[in-house]
């Protein structure tokens, strides 16, 4: 089968998301989000997450099939998030992809968000070289990763020690009084501040940090540093600088990912970085990448804003890369992971 039509359903947080393919190309990304509903949380809120799913996935999947003119006997696979996230919100997805497979009789396949975040990049750039580096950087991982075979062959160099990247934007965002989710807010206030203006830490990148954690990364240390710095303005009653200080982490941030990226390339002699995952959205990480990927010879493949987010585009475009590399479906007796690691891309 050399180019599948197929289904995929995410369900792993906040966002209901159906997408279908033909191969690599997209033909529906149908996504309804419950951010709405956490915001007055500061976070999401697991079961009012599965409960939205539970509403949102039915007229969803209709919009998606309608979207894309097909009708569900004419698929050839379901793909579902099997994992990571959590677990009462992966378990609406799941359940219904076994349902369609089911009532059907199309083949399952449970396949895994954060290497989902990686491949999404195919719909608009083709297949991936081989070798191939990628930096995940989402809400609740902050990963690089050396792709042999997007279906098949993920290795991870490294990961965060602490907080994800995309978790330090969210509880700076908090510090500084700005809205979940604290991504975009950060991105957002740090335009027109001075990313010089204040020199917070950047973790794990002096030479007796690197002999260990060379690929790792550790954002809590920036997180207190933040916060200090705002609690030691309200003392001596001092307004901090919103932009300043936003663009100043968001600095530290984006210099380290951008910094072990780069040499994370070079370690595999991979002559391509792909970025994936929430963070990936983020104005200051783009440009930064494009400047150091450009002086160190590598081709920077990055998704449009609109595809590094969660989405069901790339559940269906990980299943078809996992069809056409045809590996054996999924057992409808699998159960959602949350705590799925990265290296495994089909449970
Ligand atoms: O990948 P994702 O949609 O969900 C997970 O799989 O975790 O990532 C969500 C994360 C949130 O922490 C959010 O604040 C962050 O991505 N994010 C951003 C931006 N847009 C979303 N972080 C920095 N800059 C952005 N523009
Ligand atoms: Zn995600």
């Amino acid at each position: 089968m050399s180019q599948p039509l197929v289904l995929g359903i995410e369900s792993s947080c906040d966002e209901t998301g159906v997408g279908i393919v033909r191969g690599r190309e997209l033909l529906a990304n149908e996504v309804a989000s419950s951010m709405e509903l956490h915001v007055r949380f500061g976070g999401v809120v697991p079961e009012v997450a599965s409960r939205a799913h539970l509403q949102a996935l039915l007229p969803t999947l209709r919009r998606a099939l309608d979207t894309a003119g097909v009708g569900l006997s004419d698929l050839d696979a379901i793909a579902v998030t099997a994992g990571p996230g959590l677990m009462g919100a992966l378990v609406v997805g799941l359940s219904a992809a076994k349902a369609l497979a089911l009532a059907l009789d199309k083949p399952l396949y449970g396949v895994n968000h954060l290497v989902g975040h990686v491949g999404v990049d195919m719909i608009e750039h083709g297949r991936l070289p081989r070798p191939c580096c990628a930096l995940l950087v989402s809400g609740g991982h902050t990963s690089l990763l050396a792709v042999g075979d997007i279906a098949s062959d993920i290795r991870e160099l490294g990961s965060t020690i602490d907080d994800a990247a995309g978790e330090a934007y969210d509880k700076v965002a908090r510090v500084l009084g700005l809205a979940y989710p604290g991504g975009p807010a950060i991105d957002k206030a740090a335009v027109g501040g001075d990313p010089k203006a204040v020199a917070f830490p950047r973790a794990l990148t002096v030479p007796k940090d690197l002999a260990k954690h060379r690929f790792d990364f550790s954002f809590s240390g920036l997180k207190t540093a933040v916060a200090r710095h705002v609690e030691t303005a309200a003392l001596v009653g001092r307004e901090i600088n919103l932009p300043d200080v936003a663009a100043s982490f968001q600095e530290a941030v984006c210099d380290v990912l951008s910094a072990k990226a780069v040499d994370a390339c070079r370690f595999l002699g991979a002559d391509t970085l792909v970025l994936g995952g929430g963070v990936a959205a983020n104005s200051r990480l783009r440009a930064l990448l494009e400047e150091r990927t450009a002086d160190a010879g590598v081709a920077l493949r990055r998704p449009s804003p609109v595809l590094c987010t969660d989405t069901g585009a790339m559940i269906a475009v990980l299943g078809a890369a996992v069809v056409e590399a045809g590996l054996p479906p999924s057992g409808l007796d699998i159960g959602a992971n949350p705590g799925l690691p990265v290296t495994r891309v089909l449970v």
